[in-house]
């Protein structure tokens, strides 16, 4: 499976982000990461469906919308609508988990859950042969710029396992602290889906901090240590 590189707009210039989404498209990104904040899951505000849809406008890859609300349920159908191609929810927040992957899938839409760094790997045990991803968060979610949590690293290979015990070759995605230092580790635990804003967008030239990652990315996963 290839590394697909996602870069998250919450790093980028909101007051233009048609650009950043071009320029890491030119470095060739294959997701936009779009990371939704309700002030109540996370003590942080982002965007909502009318952003999502003015995105869709402009973006040529698919739109990888990362849930952290209290209330998902609520609202994957105004982001469906609006043009996600992706999304991903917190399990927990969801009682009925199971019902909430199943609605995303109706829609369309690739169905993603995602753990808290402090939530267990077991969690996700009987849903294990539902999703379409999975996404393990390397820092509390909330915030980018944050520290890459280094038991991150085994926990992607613990999940590894669980979806290949259900039989799922459903892919690995990460975020938070994603770097040049940390993407090594990541692709070779199993993560196959990367998620990096500050890396990207904070670097001077966020096309080439792309190409960068990407390479350092590839270059993991053609090591002999690599899954
Ligand atoms: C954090 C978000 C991340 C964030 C990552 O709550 O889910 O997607 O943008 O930012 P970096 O890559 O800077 O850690
Ligand atoms: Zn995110």
């Amino acid at each position: 499976m290839n590394v697909r590189i996602a870069p998250s707009i919450l790093s980028a210039d909101f007051a233009a982000l048609g650009d950043a989404i071009a320029t890491v498209e030119r470095g060739g990104a294959d997701l936009i990461h779009v990371d939704v904040m309700d002030g109540h899951f996370v003590p942080n505000l982002t965007m909502g469906p009318p952003v999502v849809k003015s995105l869709k406008r402009v973006a040529k890859v698919p739109l990888d919308v990362h849930l952290m609300i209290t209330d998902p349920d609520k609202f994957i159908g105004p982001f469906a609508e609006a043009g996600a191609d992706m999304i991903s929810v917190h399990v927990e927040v969801l009682p009925h988990l199971h019902r909430t992957i199943g609605a995303i899938k109706q829609l369309g839409v690739k169905a993603g859950v995602v753990l808290n760094p402090a939530t267990p790997v077991i969690a996700i045990k009987e849903i294990a042969g539902d999703v379409d991803f999975v996404l393990v968060m390397s820092v509390n979610p909330g915030f980018g710029g944050q520290t890459f949590i280094p038991r991150s690293e085994s926990k992607v290979a613990e999940v590894r396992a669980v979806l290949d015990a259900a039989g799922n070759v459903a892919p690995i995605e990460i975020d938070g602290g994603i770097d040049l230092k940390t993407v090594g580790r990541v692709v070779r635990a199993g993560a196959r889906i990367l998620v990096a804003g500050s890396a990207i967008f904070h670097a001077p030239d966020p096309e080439r901090a792309t190409v960068a990652l990407r390479a350092a990315a590839d270059a993991a996963l053609a090591s002999p240590a690599s899954r």
